[in-house]
């Protein structure tokens, strides 16, 4: 298996002296006022879980903007601090926005632009100039902080990576100072097909602002070729599919793909412990779960992840199956999310409306189907959930990767448990032993919930077992070895 230490040595080995410096818009570790104390919460999105042990492993600075209320009262006054508190690993330095900018380009153009342009889940996304307008402003602002950390005199190699698709910019600011710099870029959600992205108004800059990068990384090669479609429709440019590369104006972008993953002994670790043993029997008390087959859905409320499909099917499921009434329970947790949009405000009254309608429907005086919770739930405690289920449920309509399924996966020390998994999330290329479904098709999941109970024990245990060798061997350190491998050639010259 691919250690952090491993990961550290490929490093030196390959790059010698260097500094790491991390931009995403969501920083790994928030400050929050809570009664006059500040604590820290550590938010569950897929790409600071993946990115924060890399950061532990090889030390550096994490640029990201800083949304916690108690953020400010903690940091120096250049805006940093080691991180994590308890144990200093590396540093993050937090980028400050005001209201203006956060709503035109985190919650505009991130999230009611490019997010539903990308999932094709068919939320229609919003075009507003001023959107377009602040998240350019808010780019040059990323930029800026990652050009002051670059110490000229130092003989360090900088590498620059750029995450996610609130940074489709950066690069371009970035160059534009210091032609120097090498940049990479990994884009965690998918890249649509040409025919979607062509109705963007500001395709054109968004794609130049992309071909800034010396390397842009997609989960799966499906993306990378939509990407390489959409820069032949869209601009002038010679694309080599061979090496998989774009060139334009003289200069060259590798386009990959790498499949994003967990940090597995980690996860295996803390769910064995004593702690999360003590916490699940707690859990398994306080919510009445005790000798009930446990399916779990764990998603940030986000209309992407299928979660009324989820439901429904489980509907259904109890409609069709009655035998199961009182037998399981389905348990649904994932944090409130972007509650700011209407879109987000509406996924999110469907589900507390479908909640009470199936409970309603099925409940007894004695039993309740569904557990709904959308309070923000340490990772310890979600730990402690995948510890007690016997089946997750991940029915996104469109994902790029999707590391609850990694991460459940890497918690089933015992090989027991199984994984019901979208065939349209990135990790079903790789998860192929879990039971795929379609989530559009009801009928279909409704029987994969069957399945799931049905299958022999000895059947879902051999499937875990392969599941977990795959998620142990491609696992988050050999992930980030593997990009920077690639992009150690640019630092031959
Ligand atoms: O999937 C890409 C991603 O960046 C995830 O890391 C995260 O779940 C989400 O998108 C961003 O969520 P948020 O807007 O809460 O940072």
């Amino acid at each position: 298996m691919y250690t952090k230490e491993d990961l550290k040595n490929t490093i030196v080995s390959e790059l010698g002296e260097y500094n790491l410096i991390v931009v995403s818009n969501r920083e790994p570790y928030i400050h929050i006022m809570k009664e006059d104390k500040i604590v820290v919460w550590r938010p569950t999105g897929g790409a600071v879980t993946a990115l924060d042990p890399i950061m532990k492993a090889c030390g550096g600075t994490w640029i990201a903007h800083g949304s916690g209320n108690g953020d400010k009262k903690v940091v120096d006054r250049d805006g940093k601090i080691k991180v994590p508190v308890e144990n200093p690993r590396y540093t993050l330095k937090r980028v400050w926005l005001d209201k203006e900018e956060e709503k035109g380009y985190y919650y505009g153009f991130a999230n009611e632009t490019l997010w539903p342009l990308c999932h094709i889940s068919y939320t229609r996304p919003v075009f507003r100039e001023s959107d377009w307008q602040q998240y350019k402003k808010v780019n040059k602002k990323f930029a800026d902080a990652v050009l002051s950390e670059i110490n000229h005199s130092d003989k360090k190699k900088t590498i620059v990576w750029l995450q996610d698709f609130h940074m489709a910019l950066v690069a371009k600011y970035i160059k534009e100072k210091n032609p120097h710099v090498i940049c990479a870029y990994f884009w965690h959600i998918p890249w649509p097909n040409p025919e979607v992205f062509r109705i963007c108004p500001f395709r054109k800059e968004i794609i130049d602002g992309i071909l800034a990068n010396d390397m842009v990384g997609f989960h799966i090669r499906y993306h990378a070729d939509n990407f390489i479609d959409t820069v032949e429709r869209e601009v002038e440019a010679k694309t080599d599919r061979e090496r998989n590369s774009i060139i334009k104006e003289g200069h060259e972008t590798l386009v990959r793909s790498f499949p994003i993953s967990v940090d597995a002994q980690d996860i295996e670790n803390q769910v064995t412990s004593k702690e999360t043993e003590e916490r699940a029997n707690e859990l398994k008390k306080e919510l009445s779960l005790e000798n009930k087959i446990i399916f779990l859905g764990c998603d940030r409320i986000d209309y992407t992840k299928g979660i009324p499909e989820r439901l429904i099917a489980f509907d259904k499921f109890l409609d069709k199956y009655p035998q199961y009434k009182e037998k399981v329970v389905f348990v649904q947790i994932g944090a409130v999310s972007r509650i700011l949009l209407k879109s987000y405000a509406n996924i999110n009254s469907e589900i507390n409306r479908l909640v009470g309608e199936i409970n309603w429907k099925h409940s007894t005086s004695e039993w309740a189907p569904i557990v709904f919770s959308k309070e923000f739930i340490p990772y310890k405690d979600i730990l402690a959930f995948y510890r007690i289920s016997d089946v997750i449920v991940i029915s996104s309509l469109h994902d790029g990767m999707n590391l609850v399924a990694k991460e459940y996966i890497a918690s089933k020390f015992d090989n027991k448990g199984t994984v019901i998994l979208s065939q349209f999330t990135g990790s079903a290329r790789e998860l192929q032993e879990a039971i795929f479904i379609n989530p559009y098709n009801i009928n279909e999941f409704v029987e994969a919930l069957k399945c799931s109970i049905d299958m022999s024990a000895k059947e879902k245990e051999k499937r875990m077992k392969v599941l977990r060798d795959i998620v142990s061997e491609n696992n988050i350190y050999k992930w980030a070895a593997t990009v920077i491998l690639e992009l150690s050639k640019f630092y031959l010259y």
